[in-house]
């Protein structure tokens, strides 16, 4: 479905992504996993056009995105939820759900469509804060408008940039499982998580990024890329042996 091809973003003289290749496919979820600052952020706004590429190429149903922009992006089935929850914190919960339902790709079939019910069902404290102001949730529950927001817009893929930052445990739980079900509802899933072998143990595919680097490989070999999760997270010298830098 999407194939990052060698991909590079620079912020002035920070190259926060030095060379990204990592592909994910429809019906499964792909974990993107690494330190602080590996550049996980940026590859995924890179992917939606909210940071331009300095090489390499996206590809979307194997055809290039040229120039993405993320509101076509959207029409296309393919939605961002960015680290810090971005709502409009002066709607209520309800009217930011409307809104995001005003965006999912038309002409799509119902089946497995997330309604705003379907929403509620899952997520109880959202469903008891219908008519208050999102401004007035908790942080935890921000986040879980952010994350309803993209299900009714009925994605196609959905990146999620760290969704289970700021939830209480329980909650961390819950999600894992939403996401399961998800995937299994045929939504294609970008995952960038802290909780790093957690998102591996979920995903189908997984990839490690580290200083700027996400190196294509037989993504489904979970033991693998555990192997380079702990290397990644080893001091610099022990990393540029291996990377034979
Ligand atoms: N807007 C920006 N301007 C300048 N530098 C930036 C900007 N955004 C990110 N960077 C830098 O790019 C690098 C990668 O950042 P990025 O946010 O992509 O990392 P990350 O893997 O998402 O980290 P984290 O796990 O902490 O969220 C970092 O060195 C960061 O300081
Ligand atoms: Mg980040």
């Amino acid at each position: 479905m999407l194939k990052v091809e060698d991909i590079g973003v620079r912020y002035g003289s920070t190259q926060a992504v030095r060379s990204a290749s990592f592909e994910v496919r429809a019906g499964e979820i792909t974990a993107l996993v690494g330190s602080n600052g590996a550049g996980k952020t940026t590859t995924l706004k890179a992917i939606v056009g909210l940071a331009s590429l300095s090489k390499g190429t996206v590809f979307l149903d194997g055809k290039a995105l040229r120039r993405p922009v993320p509101e076509r992006l959207v029409r296309r089935g393919i939605v961002l939820v960015p680290e810090g929850r971005q709502i409009f914190v002066t709607m209520t919960v309800e009217e930011n759900l409307r809104l995001a339902e005003l965006a999912a790709p038309k002409g799509k079939a119902q089946e497995g469509r997330w309604t705003r019910d379907d929403v509620y069902e899952r997520f109880a404290s959202l469903a008891r804060r219908r008519t208050t102001s999102a401004g007035a949730l908790s942080g935890g529950e921000q986040q879980q408008l952010a994350i309803a927001r993209a299900l009714v817009a009925n994605p196609r893929l959905i990146l999620l940039d760290e969704p289970s930052f700021g939830l209480a445990p329980q909650l961390v739980d819950q999600l894992f499982v939403h996401l399961g079900e998800l995937r299994d509802s045929g939504t294609a899933i970008l995952l960038v998580e802290q909780n790093a072998l957690r998102a591996i143990d979920l995903a189908d595919r997984a990839y490690v990024m580290s200083q700027g680097t996400v190196r294509r490989h037989a993504g489904g070999d979970h033991d693998r890329v555990k192997e380079e999760l702990i290397n990644a997270y080893l001091g610099p010298a022990e990393r540029q042996e291996a990377d034979g830098v």
